[in-house]
C-alpha cells in the first residue's frame, strides 16, 4: 500500500505559523448567505463538516464592497451587522484544527449588474465582461479607484474582527484585479494602465491596502496570502506566464505569506508552450525558489494527484470540488482506505455531504462542472 506520509508533513508557513500538514481546501463559493449577506447556518454546518480536512481552510469570495457583488447570495464584508455571523463562521473552519482564512473579492465587470450598487459594474475599463459580454462596466476614476482599494483594507479589519487567521486576495478568475493585470480588459493610459509596471499597480496597491490594516490591527501571526490565474489563454493580447512571474516577485518584495496559483489542472503547461513540458507548477515553483510558500491546486481527487504536486514543486496543494464531494478524503487517506474515496456526487447524498441547498442544486445542475452519479 502506497504511504501519502509526505501529504502529513507539517509545514512552516510563516515565522509563527506551522501548518499541521500540506493540505489546503479551495475557496469554493457557496451561493448561500441569507438575503442581508451574512452567513447562513446551512453555510455554517458545510464548513463545520470539512473543518479536519486540511491545515488551511480558505472560505468562498466574501464581497468587499456593494459595487462588486459577482453571486446571488454571496457574503458580505461591508457593514458591521455581519460580524457576529462572520465570527462563528471563522470558528466553524477552525473547528478541526485548520487555519481560517477569508478570501476576499471584487466582481469588477464580472459582478452581476442587478446585485450592485446602481446597477452599475465597475472595471479598469469599459470592455465587455468575460463571461457576459452584455454587460459594459464603467471605467473606474482615480476616486473609485481609491475607494475599492480602501474598501480590501475594511475587509480585512472584518476578517481580524471576526477572528480569521488570515485573508486571501482573490487576484484570480477575471474578477477585478485580474481585469486591471490583464492588457485586455485593461486599457487605461494613466498610472494604473499600458506597460506591465503599470497595470500590477492595482494588486500591489490592494496589498499593500491589506497590509497597513494587519499591522495596525493585527498580530504579527495573520496571514496575508494572495491568488492570480497564471496566464490568460482567451485573448491574443493574454498576460503570459512569463508576466506573472513579475507579478509574484512583486507580492514577494511586498512579504506576501503565500501565493496560490488558480488552475482546473494542475499539471497544465503554459499554452503553446513547446519542449520540455514543465508544468506551470513547476516553473512557478523554480522562479519562487522558496522565497514563499506556493499552494497549487486543479483535478485532485486522489492522494497520489495531491503527492505528485507536491513533488512538482508545490508547498501545499488544495482540495477543491473534492472536499465537497468527499467531506472524509483525510480521514481515508491516513487510514489507508483510498479505494473508498467518493469521486462523483449521488444526487441522494446531500443530507449525508451537509452541503447548502443552494449550492446543491448548482453543482447537481450544472452540466460537466461535478461529476454526477
Ligand atoms: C463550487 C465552487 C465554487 C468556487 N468558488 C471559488 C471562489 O469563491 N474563489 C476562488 O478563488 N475560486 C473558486 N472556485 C475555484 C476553486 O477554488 C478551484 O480552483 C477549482 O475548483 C479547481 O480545483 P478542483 O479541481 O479541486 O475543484 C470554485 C470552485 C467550485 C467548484
Amino acid at each position: 500500500m502506497a504511504s501519502y506520509d509526505a501529504l502529513f508533513e507539517p509545514f512552516k508557513l510563516t515565522d509563527e505559523v506551522t501548518l499541521p500538514n500540506r493540505l489546503v481546501i479551495a475557496p469554493m463559493t457557496t451561493w448561500s448567505g441569507n438575503l442581508n449577506g451574512t452567513v447562513s447556518d446551512q453555510e455554517l454546518a458545510y464548513y463545520k463538516r470539512r473543518a479536519a480536512l486540511a491545515g488551511l481552510f480558505i472560505s468562498g469570495c466574501i464581497a468587499v464592497s456593494p459595487t462588486g457583488l459577482a453571486f446571488d447570495h454571496q457574503f458580505i464584508a461591508y457593514d458591521d451587522a455581519v460580524l457576529p455571523r462572520l465570527k462563528r463562521l471563522a470558528e466553524a473552519m477552525k473547528s478541526g484544527g485548520s487555519k481560517a482564512i477569508l478570501q476576499i473579492q471584487h466582481g469588477g465587470s464580472e459582478a452581476e449588474p442587478k446585485f450592485v450598487l446602481f446597477n452599475q459594474t465597475l472595471s479598469a475599463s469599459a470592455v465587455p465582461s468575460f463571461s457576459n459580454p452584455e454587460v459594459i462596466p464603467e471605467e473606474m476614476t482615480e476616486e473609485q479607484i481609491e475607494t475599492v482599494v480602501h474598501e480590501f483594507g475594511i475587509a480585512a479589519r472584518q476578517a481580524i474582527r471576526a477572528g480569521f487567521d488570515g485573508v486571501e486576495i482573490h487576484g484570480a478568475n477575471h474578477y477585478l484585479i485580474q481585469q486591471f493585470v490583464s492588457a485586455y480588459f485593461n486599457r487605461r493610459t494613466d498610472k494604473w494602465g499600458g506597460p506591465l509596471e503599470n497595470r500590477l499597480r492595482f494588486s500591489f496597491a490592494v496589498l499593500d491596502e491589506v497590509q497597513s490594516v494587519v499591522r495596525k490591527y493585527a498580530d504579527k501571526s495573520f496571514i496575508v496570502g494572495y491568488r492570480f490565474s497564471p496566464e490568460e489563454v482567451h485573448r491574443d493580447s493574454g498576460y503570459t506566464v512569463e508576466d506573472t512571474t513579475h507579478l509574484v516577485d512583486g507580492l514577494i518584495d511586498r512579504g506576501v505569506n503565500y501565493v496560490h496559483v488558480s488552475q482546473n489542472n494542475i499539471q497544465s503547461v503554459p499554452t503553446g508552450q513547446k519542449g520540455n513540458n514543465e508544468t506551470i507548477v513547476h516553473l512557478l515553483a523554480d522562479h519562487i525558489g522558496k522565497r514563499v510558500p506556493l499552494i497549487a491546486v486543479g483535478g485532485i481527487h486522489q492522494p497520489e494527484e495531491a503527492a505528485a504536486g507536491l513533488r512538482d514543486g508545490a508547498d501545499l496543494v488544495a482540495l477543491g470540488r473534492e472536499a465537497i464531494m468527499e467531506p472524509d478524503w483525510t480521514a481515508k487517506v491516513r487510514a489507508g482506505e483510498t479505494g473508498s474515496i467518493r469521486v462523483t456526487l449521488d444526487p441522494g447524498s446531500q443530507n449525508e455531504l451537509v452541503v447548502p441547498d443552494r449550492l446543491w442544486k448548482i453543482i447537481t445542475q450544472r452540466n460537466g462542472w461535478f461529476p454526477v452519479d
